[in-house]
């Protein structure tokens, strides 16, 4: 079973979307299937992987409305092991839409489901906001992945996100964990971020990433040329230190254990799968156009 990672945070412009392209390009580098959902109506994560905008194409909205099946949904981008569930302003719509809908919250979580076989890892970028679509990643989530700013009051801004876990793990999906926060565009030099880094490895111990992210030109170029930062310059420290984030996680999720525990028969299922996949690599779209 593949692990989907909501990335999350209700404030915007803190590194969502930037996040979710170079961590799941990250992860396809490392050769485990991955697909991207852009849940975001901005649809910064569809152009940012090079996806023109197209109002005829199905798109998270059909998916969440039961629209279209999520077979349909599925594109390919330019990197061979990652895929993209694509976005559109539309999307906007289905918080509304769906407020008297049934199972309103677990649209994507069940759409889902059919795929988490066929990829290792599903990564979601959320809008920037605590709505229905937000919510609906969340409840699909097995963990949510924090990206945050190192400024004063970072701990202040993100309760609120906290508590939305909290409520959500105690009644929508007990399973939920956090993935981790990672800081994002960071200038390590400066005082204010020291201080910050260290009230934030206080607080959330273990569960702050190692891996920073630092502030880094290419980042921000990159998706204006519709490419991963890997693709666009793999040297850059941008690119590198989203490679080191995937491969903090990946190590997580394939711990070496001392003992067989429940945990450790499970990453061999993923070590299992992930052999399993890569030998059907013509799978899993038929109308698959490398070039686009
Ligand atoms: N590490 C970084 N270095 C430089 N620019 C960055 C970095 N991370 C994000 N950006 C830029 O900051 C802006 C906001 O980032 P984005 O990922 O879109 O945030 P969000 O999805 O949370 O709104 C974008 O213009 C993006 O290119
Ligand atoms: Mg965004």
């Amino acid at each position: 079973m593949g692990r989907v990672i909501a990335v999350a945070n209700q404030k915007g412009g803190v590194g969502k979307t930037t996040t979710a392209i170079n961590l799941a390009s990250s992860f396809a580098a490392a050769e485990v299937n991955t697909l991207l959902v852009d849940c975001d109506p901005q649809s910064n994560a569809t152009s940012g992987l090079g996806l023109a905008k197209d109002p005829d194409r199905i798109n998270t909205y059909h998916v969440l409305m039961g629209a279209a099946g999520v077979e349909e949904a599925v594109r390919p981008t330019s990197m061979e092991q990652l895929w993209i569930i694509p976005s559109h302003k539309n999307l906007i719509g289905a918080n509304l839409e769906l407020v008297d809908a049934e199972r309103r919250e677990f649209r994507l979580r069940d759409a889902l489901q059919p795929l988490r076989d066929r990829f290792q890892f599903i990564v979601l970028d959320c809008p920037p906001a605590l709505d229905l679509l937000t919510l609906n990643a969340l409840v699909a989530a097995d963990a949510v992945l924090i990206p945050m700013q190192a400024e004063y009051f970072a701990l202040e801004g993100i309760t609120e996100l906290l508590d939305t876990v909290e409520r959500i793990r105690s009644s929508l999906n007990p399973e939920l964990a956090l993935e981790g926060v990672v800081l994002t565009m960071l200038d390590e030099r400066t005082n204010l971020a020291q201080q910050v880094m260290a009230e934030l490895k206080r607080f959330f111990g273990e569960k702050l990433c190692a891996t920073t992210i630092p502030r880094n030109i290419r980042l921000a170029e990159a998706p204006s040329h519709g490419k991963p930062a890997l693709v666009y310059d793999v040297r850059s420290r941008g690119a590198e230190s989203y490679i080191r984030l995937a491969k903090e996680i990946i190590a997580h999720h394939l711990p070496v254990q001392e003992a067989p525990t429940e945990e450790a028969s499970g990453a061999q299922e993923v070590a299992v799968a992930q052999t399993a996949e890569q030998e059907q690599v013509s799978e899993p779209a038929p109308e698959m156009d490398k070039s686009a």
